[in-house]
């Protein structure tokens, strides 16, 4: 029997480990524990997430909660210690690039256990970000390397790691979008904005996610991306699921005069909303005429479902998103964002390609690399 066992921490974790823990449901010689860190807790970026995928309830939930990065990683790395120790597995799962990536990965690597690292490779080369510093860590001690994009495999060999434990194998979160897109269709959330027009149609609509610490902690860069968005908000509603470090900075820098009142969806300026669902955002962004967003894994949904996407930042880890999608890194600064939104929505709506390997087969790929990996002993 092969022992696995996974770690999970913050909201884009989910949807990455849903297609594996499906593919190791099917895999009777492989046993798995899924751990979830508590990065993550409220319902909002946590429970609803595990219910809409269809997640089983975690083995294992370390309760570890928010805080510094310091102590939100130490604090992983002692309570996943006992875990690992107790369940040995002969691998660890890790997906993405936030803080329980890193803690639960350099905690088994000084226990002997290798790593496997799911998303590995990608760079934005912006050592600000704590999630570069968090992929290039838990890439420099993983045993094994699995890469969404040709870029992550030019990105490790770069930095020296041995072409045998690099797989490009497709996008896992990709594999998710794909098996849930049908559901996702079926759920209510354009009808509860008021977004259907007669038939299956909908009244165009655009779609802002904002929440990496460059973009919100700072009043000014806030500030500025908000009023350009409220100006685009004069064109096309624009919706804005607030995530709660936004949302909190929001508040505190007296910004919410860019925001509609809320409930409201036809007056000027943005839209505010609670954080969705995984399907609710899924069916939202699958009709949008345009997504604004300081996310990585949005850049790589909106490529696939062939929605233009606006990211809000100075650079990309997915630069395939760029090559082969529908993504173009317009950075912040308030006029070239109202430029770019208003030179999209004066286009027609075109189609895109999809990066190789972002088939939905993503999955399979890894566990059968795995299974042969750990079978060689
Ligand atoms: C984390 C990840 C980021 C990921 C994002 C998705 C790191 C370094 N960052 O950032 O890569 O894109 O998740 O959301 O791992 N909070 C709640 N409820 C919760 C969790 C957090 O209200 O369930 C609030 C707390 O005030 C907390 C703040 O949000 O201080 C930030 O949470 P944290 O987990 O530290 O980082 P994120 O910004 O969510």
């Amino acid at each position: 029997m092969i022992r696995l066992l996974s770690v999970v921490g913050a909201r884009p974790n989910f949807m990455k480990i849903a297609p594996i823990v499906d593919e190791l449901k099917k895999a009777p010689d492989i046993e798995h524990c899924l751990v979830h860190s508590g990065q993550h807790y409220d319902d909002q970026l946590s429970g609803n997430f595990f219910a809409d995928l269809g997640l089983p309830i975690p083995d294992v939930n370390l309760q570890t909660g928010s805080g510094s990065h310091a102590v939100q990683t130490a604090e992983i790395m002692k309570r996943i210690e006992p875990v690992l120790v107790d369940y040995k597995p002969q691998m660890l799962l890790v997906v993405g690039d936030v803080n329980s990536t890193i803690a639960a990965a350099l905690t088994a690597v000084k226990l002997g256990i290798g790593v496997a690292h799911i998303e590995a490779g990608l760079r934005s080369f912006d050592m600000t970000m704590p999630e570069e510093i968090n992929r290039k860590l838990t890439d420099a001690i993983c045993t094994l390397l699995f890469v969404t994009e040709q870029s992550g495999v030019d990105n490790l060999r770069r930095e020296g790691v041995p072409a045998e434990r690099i797989f490009l194998v497709g996008n896992v979160m990709i594999d998710c979008l794909l098996r849930h897109r049908e559901l996702a269709a079926r759920s209510s959330i354009l009808d509860r904005l008021g977004l259907r027009q007669n038939g299956s149609g909908c009244r165009p609509y655009a779609v802002l996610t904002l929440h990496r610490p460059s973009n919100v902690d700072d009043v000014k860069t806030l500030e500025g991306i908000l009023s350009a968005v409220s100006a685009l908000a004069t064109d096309l509603p624009v919706f804005f699921p607030i995530h709660p470090r936004t949302r909190k900075n929001i508040e505190t820098f007296g910004l919410g005069r860019y925001l509609a009142n809320a409930g409201t969806t036809s007056k000027v300026g943005i839209v505010p909303l609670d954080p969705l669902g995984y399907l609710d955002f899924l069916s939202l962004n699958d009709r949008a005429r345009l997504v604004l967003t300081d996310s990585g894994g949005i850049q790589e949904e909106t490529t696939v479902l062939g929605v233009p996407c606006l990211t809000l930042r100075e650079n990309t880890e997915r630069p395939a998103t760029v090559d082969h999608g529908s993504n173009r890194v317009i950075g912040v600064n308030a006029e070239r964002i109202l430029a770019a939104a208003r030179s999209i929505l004066q286009k027609p709506t075109r189609a895109f390609e999809r990066p190789p390997l972002w088939d939905g087969k993503a999955a399979p790929r890894i566990v059968t690399v795995l299974r042969e990996y750990l079978e060689k002993g």
